[in-house]
């Protein structure tokens, strides 16, 4: 039986975890309904156990979880704008999935389960940096389905002792990210565009910032979550980040030297239910965790560019 679990494992976030996984010699499953996932997304990955089911469906849960010790749920129907068009599909595939895992995790008697929190809960509040103790502020329906999930975690562990671990990720970016949908993370599809020599749009003035994240960072910091004391971390919450922000019009620049791309961007009005500027805190999961982040935000911006002039699907 494999010890580990890992949801959304073709996703961008769920399949690096599972690949650091493997490469220690863990045993694992995967799970996902390539909904958003890429079967392609499973190359490499042939050591773990798959399962294509939906956790939206209790009993695949329940299948998913047999026998496993630690879970990392990395399955969601991620993206701000998604959500605001199908708010109904965010929800069933983000809170309903993640209670019906909690379950299936509580009777099959898995001792921890690491979650994919987001910084979106903050809100668009302007205190910079956001620390845990700012009360949550979801502003669109993909912020409030994430945050569902994170009061579930907690509920879980105060009332049936399940160790639960919520890491909030900022702005996640890397290889395996998918560039080609219109819901893509705005650097992956900056990459792509600008690597075929397209114009890359911004919304707004391209004065927003990000806390953007390199995937390497990500996996430590859940690596790390699964293995911490229980009296550390059971039922805690924390950001998982870099502390450092960076404009839109400032990436743009950086990846034009990485690309070589010669363009101007093209700018469009602001997206609805964008937050302004995002800066996490990162010293509870410092101490929490020992977390310091591996890899700044140029060279993972260069490791990106590279895996996607190499090995991404250009649509
Ligand atoms: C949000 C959440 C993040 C979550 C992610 C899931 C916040 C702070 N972050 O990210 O936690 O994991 O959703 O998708 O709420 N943009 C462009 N041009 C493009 C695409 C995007 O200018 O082609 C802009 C967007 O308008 C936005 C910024 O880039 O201002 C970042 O957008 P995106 O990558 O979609 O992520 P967030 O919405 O910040």
């Amino acid at each position: 039986m494999p010890k580990y679990l890992v949801t959304g494992a073709a996703g961008f976030i769920g399949r690096s975890i599972a690949a650091a996984l493997l490469h220690r010699g863990e045993s694992v499953r995967g799970v996902d309904n390539f909904i958003s996932g890429k079967r392609e997304n499973l190359a490499g990955l042939e050591a773990m156990e798959f399962l294509e089911a939906d956790l939206a469906d209790l009993s695949a849960c329940r299948q998913a979880c047999a026998g496993v010790e630690i879970v990392f749920h990395e399955a969601a129907l991620a993206s701000v704008p998604r959500s605001v068009a199908d708010p109904l599909a965010t929800n069933r595939n983000c809170i309903d999935a993640t209670l019906n895992l909690l379950l299936a995790a509580r009777e099959a008697g898995v001792r921890r389960l690491v979650y994919a929190g987001s910084s979106s809960a903050y809100g668009d509040t302007p205190t910079l940096p956001k620390d845990e103790e700012m009360p949550p502020n979801p502003v669109s329906p993909y912020a409030v389905a994430k945050l569902a999930g994170e009061h579930y975690m907690r509920a879980f562990a105060r009332v049936y002792g399940l160790e639960t671990v919520v890491l909030r990720y900022f702005n996640v970016f890397g290889p395996y990210q998918d560039p080609t949908s219109r819901y893509s993370g705005v650097l992956a599809t900056f990459c792509r565009k600008m690597l075929a020599g397209e114009q890359p749009t911004i919304y707004g003035d391209g004065e927003q910032s990000r806390d953007f994240t390199y995937i390497e960072n990500v996996v430590e910091g859940n690596l790390l979550a699964a293995a911490a004391p229980a009296e550390k971390v059971a039922g805690q919450m924390m950001n998982l980040a870099t502390g450092a922000r960076i404009t839109l019009n400032q990436t743009f620049h950086i990846l034009c030297e990485l690309t070589g791309y010669r363009g101007q961007p093209a700018y469009a009005a602001p997206r609805a239910g964008d937050i302004r500027h995002s800066l996490a805190d990162i010293r509870r999961a410092e101490a929490l965790l020992g977390y310091r982040p591996l890899v700044d935000f140029r060279e993972g911006l260069r490791h990106t560019v590279e895996w996607m002039r190499s090995a991404a699907p250009h649509g």
